[in-house]
């Protein structure tokens, strides 16, 4: 057997191609989204796999689609009915996305689901895995959608040395692709490759013995499946220290502040939040002391406080109430939560809010550790 796929002859691509498919025909997953090729519920369901398991996004998928059963209905949904069906999932600018591209689609496509790669790429949340899936599911269109399961089978296939963790790695995993796939059954080609990937050849314990494409497994059969993919280590996430203010007014509001609309955790809510110096962060951490409250007035305030604080002179009574972290994919962040009582105007941009309407408002996770801390902490006072 040859080893690259400019090798494979025209037969052998065919031989391929008939015994990959003929395997999943037999083989595939029964899924709502492959009841018919309705390209809206093909771009729904790929956008909810993008992040989360097939197991678990079967409940919500067949939950989007009786809530907004039209493109036209998503375009037009109210944000909190849409972030509620999406609650629990996660990475919530997949929804709000959604929404975008709906509205694009309504506009700019007569509310019909566009029908090339170029229209269905700029739609917003689209990215090339997604065109590639929707256009080759729903429409037909030989186009490769290449995530890390697909990169994980092609990897093997031909042993490709690229990295996968490099971008530039991408055009090496398509090539490959546009010369191996089915042009009758792109859709279908592309759906084995994702139900091969997630099912035999899984990363650290292929199942060799059961695969379909044994006999065209050029690490298979040099006895390597396991070397591939190559992928470089992650960079270990960059520490990022902060102090976070849970401030409450007289009215039993406390502040919270919207992030920017673009960004890390787009427009979600937290309790304000200052970076400060590592250095900076242990001084604090040194001072911790659950039962210790601090009376400032002005004048201290500005001499010893931490920095959040410092420029609100208005917070008069202030305590630290722990630490929590939260790692993203780059970032560990760092926070030592303080709580402080405010009696006058803050000069923060942000909304005072009573803790019994937080369930209206979107918390990432961070915000949510934070609010966990505040909440033990009360209960602690109330011992
Ligand atoms: N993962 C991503 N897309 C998928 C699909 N269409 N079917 C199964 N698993 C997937």
């Amino acid at each position: 057997m040859s080893k690259r796929w400019e090798d494979w002859t025209a037969q052998e691509t065919t031989d391929f191609q008939q015994v990959f498919l003929t395997w999943y025909q037999q083989e595939k997953r029964n899924l709502p989204w492959r009841y018919n090729q309705d390209p809206y519920r093909i771009w729904i369901s790929e956008i909810m796999l993008q992040q989360t398991r097939v197991d678990t996004v079967i409940d919500y998928f067949y939950r989007f689609m009786e809530t907004f059963p039209t493109i036209q209905d998503l375009a037009n949904a109210p944000e909190d009915k849409l972030l509620k069906v999406w609650e629990g999932l996660g990475y919530y600018s997949r929804a709000r996305n959604l929404q975008t591209a709906a509205k694009q689609i309504m506009e700019e496509f007569e509310g019909e689901f566009p029908t090339t790669v170029e229209d269905i790429r700029s739609l917003k949340g689209i990215g090339p895995y997604t065109a590639g899936a929707i256009s080759s599911i729903a429409f037909d269109l030989p186009e490769p959608a290449i995530d890390g399961n697909v990169m994980r089978v092609v990897s093997r296939l031909f042993c490709i040395e690229a990295d996968i963790a490099k971008a530039s790695s991408r055009k090496v995993f398509d090539e490959a692709m546009r010369k191996i796939i089915s042009y009758d059954q792109p859709g279908e080609f592309n759906q084995a490759m994702m139900d091969l990937g997630s099912s035999i050849c899984t990363p650290t314990k292929p199942q060799c013995e059961l695969c379909p494409i044994q006999n065209f497994c050029q690490a298979y059969q040099e006895k390597r499946q396991t070397d591939f993919p190559v992928k470089s280590k992650k960079q270990k996430p960059k520490d990022v220290y902060y102090i976070a203010g849970i401030i409450e007014n007289n009215q039993q509001e406390i502040f919270l502040q919207q992030r920017p609309e673009s960004g890390l955790l787009a427009s979600m809510w937290l309790f304000p939040l200052e970076e400060i110096s590592a250095a900076r962060f242990e001084e604090l951490q040194e001072r911790y002391d659950p039962n210790r409250w601090d009376l400032f007035s002005d004048a201290l305030i500005a001499e010893d406080s931490p920095e959040l604080f410092s420029t609100e002179a208005v917070v008069w009574q202030k305590k630290i109430l722990g630490e929590v972290t939260h790692v993203f994919s780059h970032l560990r962040w760092h926070i030592i939560i303080f709580y402080g009582r405010n009696t006058a105007p803050l000069t923060l941009e942000g909304q005072w809010v009573r803790p019994n309407r937080f369930s209206n408002y979107v918390f990432p996770k961070p915000q949510q550790k934070m609010l966990e801390v505040f909440e033990n902490n009360l209960a602690d006072d109330k011992d």
